[in-house]
């Protein structure tokens, strides 16, 4: 409707064009104000005329368009009512199309996201909940809008923390207990390095050799490491299998290591580094940032280096039209110094293909939440605590319910990642179950329930799916015609959040179809004798019900048929 109605307008008026007119026409705040409002401030000085006066002139134009009903001049606006039966028909036709909202933006285009990345050894903490959240919507985002996306968890899987757990397993550990425990034994003997460390400085140069081993490829070093990184992704699996989430590439630090002396090669070629206190760096002063260190004293390399490596690697690799890094913002720094020297290396796509994509921080105020000792809290913790939280309300509500733990798993996750995604990102997140498991609030399981009462009234009805060849007018009522507008943003809320890399646009949109659907749902009778009304209203129930299920994949949230 809205580029039809830019074509109309285009044809009219001279002196804009096209992609003028689309960013000009908005959709008023009132209904009484029409569906689609053109503003003629902009043509006063071409037509030399009072803007008012140009809207009543060229109201006159349109007189005789079929999908229009009236156009009207109001306070300089030209305010344009759509045919609500056209619009209903139209709404209904592409609306049951099984890709509505997909477009082909990205065809052709390849996405690098790269997300979750937790620390080999270190539990996956709420922090890595977050990150791999937005980043799993941001994927089915980009999927949506035709792009291939390439899913990476950059595993934190090298550096001289593993030179530490090496030493500490030798002297504090054995084989069984690290089987026994898991990351918990990893952590415990980290620690416990620490301590140790501060009374015998000596165990830092060991651990500093042991890293060496292993950056030279010593069999004994990269056996334990690799052991340690095997047991590490035994418990991220499990966490990801709870999320429902996947990867197309666990390529993380440890895979760059020997990418990393080309990285260096090239900067000395280019006359970039800079020796600093017997470390290499590249001096960043000009452009108002601390320097990037790139090689230690010791000749080892960091963080950093391996970021310049695996950024110039997925270029050359996927040829990616975006390269999106889903992390706290505190590396915020880290970011900008990588891509700048990148940029600075002459990759002139560095200026604008690699974004970094920040978040809030997690709090747990009044979460009370068992840890398992140590203070530590652990995602998987929180997930199995929301999944156990929703069974039992299904206990008192709905004790007969079939597939229990099914259900209960899809809501209480469902609860956590919608929590996560309904405000921008960069907002920090709270954890208050009696708000995140809330069946009425703007919550996901409120978004379940509406998809589940959907699914109920089509299965009452023993449908499964409606043709669309329906009587139009039957759905022209106030509150059929609101749920039909909330359902026809659907295609521009999705290219929005792919936009702005902000799933909280469709988690906010699911909201409002939800609440859209229950007042149509209260106010309009469906299961009625005349068949022509129910059969209209069941359609608009099948397309509500697709547009939610749609919608919160877009989150990463599944939606069970009952609840
Ligand atoms: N492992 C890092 C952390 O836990 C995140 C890695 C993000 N990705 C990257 N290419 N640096 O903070």
């Amino acid at each position: 409707m809205k580029s039809k109605i830019v074509d109309l307008i285009a044809k009219e008026v001279e002196g804009l064009e096209v992609s003028d007119i689309e960013g000009l026409l908005e959709i008023p705040p009132k209904p009484e104000l029409g569906d689609f409002a053109f503003p003629c401030f902009r043509l006063a000085k071409a037509y030399r005329k009072a803007p008012q006066m140009i809207a009543e002139e060229l109201k006159e134009k349109f007189n005789n368009v079929d999908f229009i009903s009236k156009v009207e001049a109001n306070g300089g606006y030209l305010n344009f009512f759509v045919d609500k039966i056209t619009f209903i028909k139209q709404i209904i036709d592409v609306a049951s199309k099984e890709d509505f909202g997909s477009t082909k933006e990205g065809s052709g285009k390849c996405v690098c996201i790269d997300y979750s990345s937790p620390n080999v050894a270190k539990n996956f903490h709420v922090g890595h909940l977050r990150t791999t959240i937005i980043g799993n919507s941001l994927y089915k985002i980009h999927d949506k809008l035709g792009y291939k996306v390439e899913r990476i968890n950059h595993l934190g899987d090298w550096g001289t923390q593993f030179g530490k757990l090496i030493v500490a397993y030798k002297a504090w550990s054995s084989k069984e207990q690290v089987e026994k425990e898991g990351i918990a034994e990893l952590l415990r003997i980290y620690v416990k390095f620490h301590e140790e460390a501060e009374k015998n400085p000596e165990l830092e140069d060991e651990a500093r050799e042991w890293f060496a081993k292993m950056e030279q490829g010593n069999e004994e070093a990269l056996a334990i490491w690799q052991w340690f990184k095997d047991i590490s992704l035994i418990e991220y699996k499990r966490v990801y299998d709870l999320l429902g989430i996947g990867f197309d590439s666990y390529n993380g630090e440890s895979f760059y290591r020997d990418m990393c002396h080309d990285v260096v090669a090239e900067l000395k070629d280019k006359n970039l580094l800079v020796e600093s206190e017997g470390a290499k760096i590249v001096d960043l002063e000009e452009y108002n940032m601390a320097p990037c260190l790139i090689m230690k004293k010791d000749g080892s390399t960091i963080y950093a280096t391996r970021d310049l490596a695996a950024l110039l690697y997925r270029k050359r690799t996927y040829d990616f039209s975006k390269c999106l890094y889903v992390t706290g913002q505190e590396q915020k720094l880290h970011f900008s110094q990588v891509f700048k020297v990148v940029e600075l290396m002459g990759y002139d796509w560095a200026k604008t293909e690699p974004v970094h994509v920040p978040y809030g921080l997690v709090s747990l105020e009044g979460a009370k939440l068992s840890t398992r000792g140590g203070n530590i809290i652990y995602a998987e913790d929180i997930l199995n605590e929301a999944i156990n939280k929703i069974k039992e309300v299904i206990e008192v509500k709905n004790p007969d319910l079939e597939d229990k733990e099914e259900v209960a798993k899809k809501v209480g996750v469902g609860a956590i990642i919608f929590n996560d995604l309904y405000n921008q990102r960069i907002k920090d997140v709270s954890f208050k179950w009696e708000k995140i498991l809330n069946f009425d609030g703007e919550t996901g399981p409120y978004a379940q329930y509406t998809y589940a009462r959907a699914a109920s009234v089509l299965r009452r009805a023993g449908v499964e799916s409606v043709d669309n060849d329906i009587d139009a007018e039957v759905l022209s009522d106030e509150f059929s015609l609101a749920l039909l507008k909330e359902i026809s943003r659907f295609p521009q809320v999705v290219t929005d959040a792919g936009e702005r890399l902000e799933p909280y646009i469709v988690a906010r949109y699911v909201i409002a179809v939800a609440q859209a659907f229950n007042k149509f749902y209260n106010n309009c009778q469906i299961n009625v004798e005349d068949e022509k009304v129910k059969k209209a209203r069941l359609k608009l129930v099948c397309i509500t019900k697709n547009v939610l299920k749609s919608g919160l994949d877009l989150l990463g949230i599944q939606c069970p048929e009952r609840m």
